[in-house]
C-alpha cells in the first residue's frame, strides 16, 4: 500500500531533464566537447519515471540505454539542446539541467577535413547560449534545478549560479573529490535550496543520489505549496 503510494508520488507531473555533453563541430572528424557521460541525468530520468512522472530526457551524445518509460530526444549541439529544452519547458513541472553544455563553439566550421599546416593553429570560439539562464528567465511555475560542476569552492560558486540563473535549487558537485564527477558510477553532491538550506548527499551510486535528489525536490515542492 505504502510502496504503491510512494511509487506514484510524481504521477501526473511532467519532468524535463537534460543530460550528457554537447558536441560542437569543427570539421567532419573533429569536435569540441567535455567528459560528461550522461550517467547522472539518465539516473534522474529513470528515478523520476519510477516515481510515476511523465519524463522527457534531452540528451547529448552518450552510450547509455534509454530508461523505461522515458521519452528521449537526442541532440548534438548546445543550440539543439536549447531549442528542445525551450519547447518542452512551458508544460513542465520539474526541470533538471544535468547536461554539461559546452560554453563555447567554433566560430567557423568546415565541410571538408581540415589539413594540418606549419605553426600554431588558432580556433576562434563564440559563447553558446546559457540554456539554464534562459529557462530561469522564462520560468513561471516550474521548479528549476541546475547542476554546478566545480573544482574549487563548490558551495560558493554553486550559490552564485543558483541566484544568477533564477533557480529553485542547485546540485553542487566537487568533480575532484574521490568517487565524484564525470565518468564515475558514484557521486557525492550537495543540494542547495534557494532558501539557503544545504543537504549533503554522501557518496553513493548515481542511482541512489538521483533518488535522494528527487526526494528533496518533492519535499521542497510540498513546502512551497503550503
Ligand atoms: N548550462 C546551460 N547552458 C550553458 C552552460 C551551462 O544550461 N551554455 C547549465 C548546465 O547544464 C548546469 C549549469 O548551467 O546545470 C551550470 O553549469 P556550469 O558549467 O557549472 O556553469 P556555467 O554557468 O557554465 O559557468 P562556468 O562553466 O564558467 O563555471
Ligand atoms: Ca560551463
Amino acid at each position: 500500500e505504502q510502496d504503491q503510494a510512494k511509487q506514484h508520488v510524481l504521477a501526473g507531473k511532467k519532468v524535463l531533464i537534460s543530460a550528457g555533453p554537447t558536441q560542437e563541430k569543427i570539421d567532419p572528424v573533429r569536435f569540441f566537447t567535455n567528459h560528461s557521460s550522461g550517467k547522472m541525468g539518465f539516473a534522474l530520468a529513470e528515478s523520476a519515471a519510477q516515481l510515476g512522472a511523465d519524463v522527457t530526457l534531452v540528451t547529448g551524445p552518450v552510450t547509455l540505454d534509454t530508461p523505461a518509460n522515458v521519452d528521449r530526444i537526442d541532440v548534438v549541439t548546445a543550440q539543439e539542446m536549447h531549442e528542445h529544452m525551450m519547447e518542452h519547458f512551458p508544460e513542465s513541472d520539474i526541470v533538471i539541467k544535468a547536461a554539461a553544455v559546452a560554453d563555447y563553439f567554433p566560430k567557423n566550421t568546415y565541410d571538408h577535413k581540415m589539413k594540418k599546416a606549419e605553426g600554431t593553429l588558432t580556433i576562434e570560439m563564440d559563447r553558446t547560449t546559457d540554456i539554464l539562464k534562459e529557462l530561469g528567465r522564462a520560468k513561471t511555475n516550474q521548479f528549476l534545478v541546475g547542476f554546478a560542476a566545480e573544482t574549487n569552492s563548490p558551495l560558493e560558486f554553486g550559490k552564485k549560479k543558483l541566484v544568477s540563473k533564477n533557480l529553485d535549487a542547485i546540485i553542487v558537485n566537487d568533480i575532484q573529490a574521490a568517487g565524484s564527477g564525470f565518468r564515475s558510477d558514484t557521486n557525492d553532491v550537495t543540494y542547495i535550496h534557494k532558501d539557503g538550506k544545504n543537504k549533503h548527499l554522501a557518496l553513493a551510486t548515481k542511482k541512489q543520489i538521483a533518488n535522494q535528489i528527487l526526494e528533496q525536490i518533492i519535499s521542497d515542492l510540498k513546502a512551497d505549496a503550503t
